[in-house]
């Protein structure tokens, strides 16, 4: 069974000044990464403070009367914002959650007349959260780096104006839940994301092996796991593993799910200091950060079903 725990990384051990401890974690990341592409961290440097006023925020905004939740609905041709899930029928195909959206960095990036609205002590917690998710972020991808043998410095001018969206989810109950899923299966198209599970409710499931495997949830623990950029970025040395949210008959979940994908301007593919042309010949192509997100949007009218099969390269 133990095959199928997910690995769990001490930050503060990745982080220890006695090196043997320090590589043997690092090892153990690099392993995570490989294999699972999901991994837990403990001693993650998020204050648990925080995370308990964050957890209770989100839990009084999703139970905000709908016509208060209304005035932060998502507008068209905005990805920002809150969305009710539409219950069109008990067997639905699509996503049976209601989430609530925002861009969070770089700073420059946030709507100030959308974050002006956000119930203060919630936006207080999300700004102290958002940035530490971005330390913890930059930390994860600098050793992800070391553990490739990529140039550090290549890895971190892919991130300095690091793109940071938070989605929080509210998955309702529901009493047929074999005939609907929170979230269908998927890939996470950015590069790092982390997940908080707000309540005690399981749902997330990974692909491992061709079984769907539960998360677990540790207490305090956050869920880390690569996303197609990072798949690319490690020219498939790192994987970008399917996952997807199941339902509960009786129990509500609530999750947030935040996303970091590297610079808005920059331009990507396997790392220069990881490919040669003989040994390891690139298995992605480069593209701008702008054209894969658009290509996201529009999968259908390049015949490529998601963004690894766009940017692979074809023999
Ligand atoms: C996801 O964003 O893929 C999952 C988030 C969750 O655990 O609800
Ligand atoms: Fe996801």
């Amino acid at each position: 069974m133990a095959k199928y725990s997910i690995p769990v990384i001490d930050v503060e051990v990745l982080l220890s000044r006695e090196s043997v401890l320090a590589d043997s974690e690092l090892e153990k990341l690099h392993s995570a990464c490989q294999d699972w592409g999901f991994f837990q961290v403990v001693n993650h440097g998020v204050s648990s403070l925080l995370i308990e006023k964050l957890k209770s925020e989100i839990h009084n905004f999703f139970h905000l009367p709908f016509e208060e939740k209304r005035k932060l609905q998502q507008e068209p041709g905005h990805v920002d914002g809150f969305r009710q899930h539409l219950a069109v029928s008990d067997d639905q195909k699509t996503d049976w959650s209601d989430f609530f959206f925002i861009t969070a960095q770089p700073t420059h990036l946030r709507n100030p007349q959308f974050f002006a609205r956000i119930p203060f002590p919630l936006r207080k917690a999300l700004e102290a959260y958002s940035s530490g998710l971005k330390t913890l972020t930059m930390i994860l991808l600098g050793k992800m780096a070391k553990a490739l043998k990529m140039d550090a410095d290549e890895m971190e001018e892919l991130f300095t104006d690091c793109l940071q969206r938070m989605k929080m989810n509210y998955y309702p109950p529901c009493p047929k839940p074999q005939q609907v899923l929170g979230l269908l299966p998927h890939t996470d198209a950015g590069a790092l994301s982390i997940v908080l599970q707000i309540n005690e409710t399981e749902g997330l499931q990974i692909r491992k092996d061709g079984k769907w495997v539960p998360v677990k949830p540790i207490p305090g623990a956050l869920l880390v796991n690569i996303g197609d950029m990072i798949e690319i970025l490690s020219n498939g040395a790192y994987r970008s593993m399917e996952h997807r949210v199941i339902i509960n008959p009786t129990m509500e979940r609530l999750s947030i799910a935040t996303f970091h994908s590297m610079n808005p301007d920059a331009e990507f593919g396997p790392a220069l200091s990881l490919i040669d042309p003989t040994h390891q010949p690139a298995l992605f192509r480069r593209e701008t950060v702008e054209n894969y997100f658009r290509n996201l949007f529009a999968p259908k009218l390049n015949g490529k079903t998601s963004n690894l099969d766009f940017m692979k390269i074809e023999n």
